[in-house]
């Protein structure tokens, strides 16, 4: 009863700072899922996907495969980044609002309320399905300043962490049997616009998430 208690006073000190349109998250599940193996063995794209909403705790384990903390004690990831920049932010699109994760204290945070799940991308079920993940370089957090700064090498670096926190999001869906894939056919340029992105905002992918239509 202690211990619970304290653990609640714990969330509630590190959620102190949440907005009324943040959503808390529940802990993820570190320790579930199918073995390696078998989610590598059933990895694949797939178009179609139940309207279902996902569960917080879905969502929670999908943030934290993404982009979440695995080591507290130096605050690295469960993806690698070039030089551990972390220049990315995880945003997550739901039929509520645009959310971005933070990890440290296991929140969304609101960016934009309302549905812009159709701005996600130009294929049909990009508006339909419950999640899009945007995978967005913050080229701010490699200490440049200006957008004729940012090199090829640099982008690439982006792309690159985009590759792996998608992957681990594949291997999440494979093990729970959702849905997803991974989506290069964005309009930047006006979901740029839309989302009030900083020019040193870049939107590298995004990914589509949702439970299977069966
Ligand atoms: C960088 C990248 C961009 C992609 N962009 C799209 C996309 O915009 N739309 C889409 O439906 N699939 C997209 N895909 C998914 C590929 O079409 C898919 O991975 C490929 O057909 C192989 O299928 P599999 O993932 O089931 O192995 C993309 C994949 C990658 C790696």
């Amino acid at each position: 009863m202690r211990n619970n208690l304290a653990l609640l006073f714990v969330l509630i000190a590190m959620n102190v700072n949440a907005q009324k349109s943040d959503l808390i998250l529940p802990q993820p599940d570190t320790t579930g899922g199918v073995p390696i193996m078998k989610a590598l063995h059933e990895r694949s794209s797939a178009r179609e996907f139940s309207e279902t909403d996902l569960s917080m705790q879905d969502l929670s384990d999908l943030c934290w495969a993404a982009w979440g903390i695995n080591r507290v004690e130096s605050g690295k990831r469960t993806a690698p980044s070039s030089r551990n920049f972390q220049e990315m932010d995880l945003y997550v699109v739901l039929k509520t609002g645009v959310f971005v994760y933070n990890a440290q204290k296991n929140l969304l945070e609101i960016v934009k309320e309302g549905d812009l799940r159709d701005l996600c991308g130009t294929q049909e079920f990009v508006e339909k399905a419950p999640v899009n993940f945007l995978y967005i370089a913050d080229l701010r957090k490699r200490n440049l300043e200006k957008p004729e700064d940012i090199t090829d090498t640099q982008l690439l670096s982006s792309w690159a962490n985009a590759g792996f926190m998608s992957q681990n999001v594949y291997l999440v869906c494979a093990s729970k049997d959702f849905s997803t894939v991974i989506r290069a056919m964005i309009d930047r340029d006006k979901l740029q616009n839309e989302l009030g992105l900083n020019p040193m905002q870049r939107i590298i992918l995004g990914q589509t998430i949702g439970k299977s239509q069966k």
